[in-house]
């Protein structure tokens, strides 16, 4: 695919995301030649750094980019330094904009970047929607002479009703076309190989329904608390966080019909229709009984105290956001009918993992009772992160007398491929949307489909009569009675256990 001449415009450039990971991506793809002859990042944001200021911050000297600069030596740094400007646009986002279009025309003359820009929105969602308007109100959302495309951060919208008003809020400046929404996990090579085994394969395909699925489990855990984002967390929480964008995106991508061909739109209409079959929960009765929400309190991880959730800086003392949520629902359609679903998420576990886990059901007709082993079900492990790869269990026959039956595993681990490079999520997500190529960014309709699942749930967690809050201590596995979602018929797999 072709990557035309283009400017990359960030809003938020002072910001963490920007020097943690956008610069990092962009620098990894001017490494492996990925970036068009003509190239430049315009930064964009509240603090007074001027060029050589933002240089040194991102790149120069950047503990982002530490490894690189022992790795490289200096010119090529610099040469690389060189494409980045900077632009301050005041203190409210607001002004500014006469002066910020002037700067964007002269340096794409400067630099020929033919007209196309591309504006990268890292900044707080509020932000969103005003920046489109400006942007709007200067033209340079007009594709007349060149493409104009928008880029958007996770979290978008808060609720159903105000990811709806944000994608109104959008439409009203840009096609949808042009809008851009990111879901990092949407990125990883392994979230992307999801769609490869289904449909790539022969023989997992036949498989994949409820004539043999039994349950599907994935867990995202990760080891790190709220680190310096409790004001975020606290008026977000797990299943806002992680669940409605992340999450759900991979359920969308186990429960989807084989899409007609990988082109964009046709991928994205079979995520729609899967998201918008999953079960909404409704009533009071099944969302408790579904439904689990727990918060990370005070411990010992390696002879060191951990801070509960609730003493966390930027967190409220009576605190009830969940860092720990637990879902378990439905599929309602042809495929899925009567198989469940158990989804959950969580800060402050033992290790940091995201797997999803296919639990295939037993033989109809057991012939190797003895062993016992053979009533367990078959599982294929998809493992999201760390240690990349799949990993398929079934039984094999212990050899000797008898038919005794044990668990034998095959897997494949990404690490494997040490020749290829694997690109980052914000590596190939940008370049996907330098291309034009929004495969793997969400359309409007998906995340409203998300929100409209998610919603009853976070309504009933915050003005439900009989909703529980659990405690977990820092470093376990969640509520001790998170596996009651089971009902007896399984429990959670515990990835390093
Ligand atoms: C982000 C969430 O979207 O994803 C964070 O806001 C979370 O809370 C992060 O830590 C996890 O991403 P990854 O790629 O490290 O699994």
């Amino acid at each position: 695919k072709k990557t035309e001449n283009q400017m990359l415009v960030i809003f938020g450039a002072s910001g963490d995301l920007t020097a943690r990971k956008l610069i990092p991506a962009i620098f990894n793809l001017y490494k492996g030649n990925d970036l068009p002859e003509n190239f430049v990042v315009l930064g964009v944001s509240r603090s007074d750094l001027g060029d050589l200021k933002f240089r040194s911050k991102v790149v120069l000297e950047s503990p982002y980019l530490e490894k690189e600069r022992k790795e490289f030596d200096a010119d090529y740094i610099q040469k690389f330094a060189d494409k980045l400007f900077y632009e301050d646009l005041g203190s409210d986002y607001d002004t500014s904009y006469e002066r910020l279009e002037k700067r964007i025309s002269d340096l794409d003359q400067k630099y020929g970047t033919a007209g196309n820009h591309m504006f990268y929105l890292s900044t707080p969602p509020s932000l969103y929607e005003p920046i489109a308007k400006n942007l709007s109100d200067q033209g340079l959302n007009d594709e007349s002479t060149g493409w104009r495309r928008i880029i958007v951060e996770k979290p978008f919208g808060y609720s159903l009703e105000s990811a709806k008003e944000l994608n109104n809020g959008l439409h009203t400046y840009f096609k949808e076309g042009q809008i851009f929404r990111i879901d990092h996990y949407l990125g990883k090579e392994t979230v992307q190989n999801l769609l490869v085994t289904r449909f790539a394969n022969s023989i997992f395909e036949p498989l994949w329904n409820r004539n043999y699925i039994h349950h599907v489990e994935i867990t995202n855990a990760e080891s790190v608390g709220v680190e310096k984002r409790g004001g975020y967390y606290d008026k977000s929480g797990a299943l806002r966080d992680m669940f409605q964008s992340h999450l759900l995106q991979i359920v969308a991508l186990i429960v989807m019909e084989p899409p007609l061909s990988a082109d964009a739109e046709e991928i994205r209409n079979e995520k729609l229709k899967a998201l918008k079959s999953l079960k909404v929960m409704n009533d009071e009765k099944t969302l408790y009984e579904n439904t689990i929400r727990a918060q990370y309190v005070s411990s010992k991880i390696d002879g060191q105290e951990v801070q509960g959730y609730r003493e966390e800086e930027g967190v409220d003392k009576n605190s009830t956001t969940e860092t720990f949520a637990a879902v378990k629902f439905f599929v309602d359609n042809w495929r899925w009918a009567d198989v469940p679903f158990y989804v959950r998420t969580a800060k402050r576990m033992p290790t940091k993992v995201t797997e999803v886990v296919i639990h295939f059901k037993t033989p109809h007709h057991q012939i190797f009772k003895e062993s016992g082993i053979s009533n367990k079900d078959n599982k294929l492990i998809i493992r999201i992160q760390p240690d990349e790869g799949i990993l398929l269990k079934f039984g094999v026959k212990v050899p000797g007398q008898g038919f005794e039956v044990e668990r034998a595993n095959m897997d494949f681990y990404y690490s494997s491929l040490t020749e290829t490079h694997v690109m980052e999520a914000y590596e190939r997500l940008l370049l996907d949307a330098m291309q034009g190529d929004a495969t793997l960014y969400a359309r409007a309709d998906e995340v409203e489909a998300a929100w409209a699942f998610v919603d009853p749930i976070l309504n009933y967690w915050e003005n439900g009569e009989e909703v529980k809050m659990y405690g977990y201590a820092a470093g376990v596995w969640g509520p001790e009675n998170a596996n009651e979602l089971f009902e007896g018929e399984g429990e959670w797999r515990n990835p390093s256990e």
